[in-house]
């Protein structure tokens, strides 16, 4: 008999000796992580975490996890803050979007809930933000629904199991996915310990690269591992390659007060308070970056640069710092201007304004490069002006 064929008829038999999701739910019993929004269950808890936890490492959500919750301890007060607290508390999680989204079904599940996180996948998936994934999750691990999850983890561990390689962006190898992890679910005691357990497995033991067959639970129950092609299920991916975008991002400080404009509300950093940029698909230079800022050449000093990556783009990073003269003339030509009206005008903000803000990670490399550009300079004032020093202004 073929090897995959063992692993089969373990599964199968598996029903009387407890099934893959019974023996997964024993493991995660015992091995699971101790993970603050696992510690004491609620609905808006599970909510939070899941929503946070889309495209974010478990490592940088939990202290985000739980500063959230203490910030905003229900699903009213969610609805009813300030969507720039909201997206300060999103600081260091990224693609802010999703915390729009969350609050968004905030308002959804007070206006139409009564406040009370409906428990059903239907109300769950019809709320923004939450696709079958999440809504599959939270229906099960808040509410013990017998619902499916198929995410990446899932995914892999699926194909895994049952030795087979399927192509998980495709209609076909989606449903094989859903019907693999219903069959799953069906076959458990709990779905909530059964589904987590299923993630937990996917992000400890059955991993992309490497995975840590010796450590599995359900390793006999492997078709992957039986037949040794744990390295070849799924398909080893090549990366895709990244578009580049260059992005030049203009320090102005006058009186104390920087300049920031609000983002488009697609694309990057989407909505939210950010140093003015001029990007485009190719680096422009120096005479051409002030043509289009509106300053003279010698008004920009180059602070540095950075890369940034997200999951599709490259992101060139130049940090410009814009001379105080410079920074004055501009700020008084566009309140003067007609276009101050515009939605991408610059506003000027204290530094304890710029602190309460969500400060991305781009957006903190941004100002560090501007003030160890700041320090610097001010050294070289003070080895002129004979030892006095003139700090620059530090966020
Ligand atoms: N990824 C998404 N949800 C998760 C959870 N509840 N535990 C661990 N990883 C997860």
């Amino acid at each position: 008999m073929a090897l995959m064929e063992v692993a089969q008829g373990n599964r199968r038999r598996g029903k009387s000796r407890g099934s893959l999701a019974q023996s997964v739910e024993k493991w995660f019993k015992i091995a699971g992580r101790d993970l603050p929004w696992r510690r004491n269950r609620t609905p808006y808890g599970t909510l939070v975490s899941e929503a946070m936890l889309q495209q974010t490492q478990v490592a940088r959500v939990s202290p985000a996890w739980e500063a959230f919750l203490r910030q905003f301890p229900s699903v009213r007060v969610l609805a009813r803050a300030q969507q720039d607290r909201v997206l300060a508390a999103w600081q260091g999680l990224g693609y802010y979007r999703r915390a729009r989204n969350l609050q968004a079904a905030a308002k959804v599940i007070v206006g139409e809930y009564q406040g009370k996180i409906p428990c059903d996948r239907l109300s769950l998936e019809n709320l923004p933000g939450i696709g079958p994934y999440c809504a599959g999750a939270i229906a099960s691990i808040a509410f013990g629904q017998r619902e499916a999850i198929v995410d990446g983890n899932v995914a892999r561990v699926m194909m895994r199991i049952h030795g087979r390689n399927v192509d998980g962006d495709s209609r076909t190898g989606k449903a094989w996915l859903w019907n693999r992890a219903r069959d799953y679910v069906d076959e458990s005691r709990d779905p909530a310990l059964a589904n987590e357990g299923l993630m937990e497995l996917g992000a400890m033991v059955c991993t992309p690269n490497s995975p840590k067959c010796g450590e599995c639970p359900v390793r006999r129950m492997c078709g992957a591992h039986m037949a040794g092609k744990q390295d070849q299920i799924p398909t080893p991916r090549r990366r895709a390659v990244r578009s580049v975008l260059h992005v030049d991002a203009i320090l102005a400080i006058v009186n104390g007060r920087y300049a920031l404009t609000r983002r488009p509300s697609i694309g990057l950093w989407s909505g939210l308070m950010f140093p003015p940029t001029i990007e485009s698909p190719r680096a422009i230079s120096r005479a051409v970056l002030a043509q289009r800022i509106g300053v003279g050449v010698k008004a920009l000093s180059a602070c540095g640069a950075f890369t940034f990556l997200t999951t599709h783009r490259s992101v060139r990073f130049r940090v410009w710092s814009v001379d105080d003269a410079s920074a004055r003339e501009l700020k008084n030509a566009q309140e003067n201007a007609q276009e101050n009206a515009q939605k991408n005008a610059w506003t000027w903000h204290t530094q304890s304004a710029v602190k309460k803000l969500s400060i991305t990670s781009a957006m903190s490399k941004i100002f560090a490069l501007a003030e160890a550009k700041g320090n610097a300079n001010a050294k070289a004032r003070a080895r002129k002006n004979g030892g006095k020093r003139v700090t620059s202004v530090r966020l």
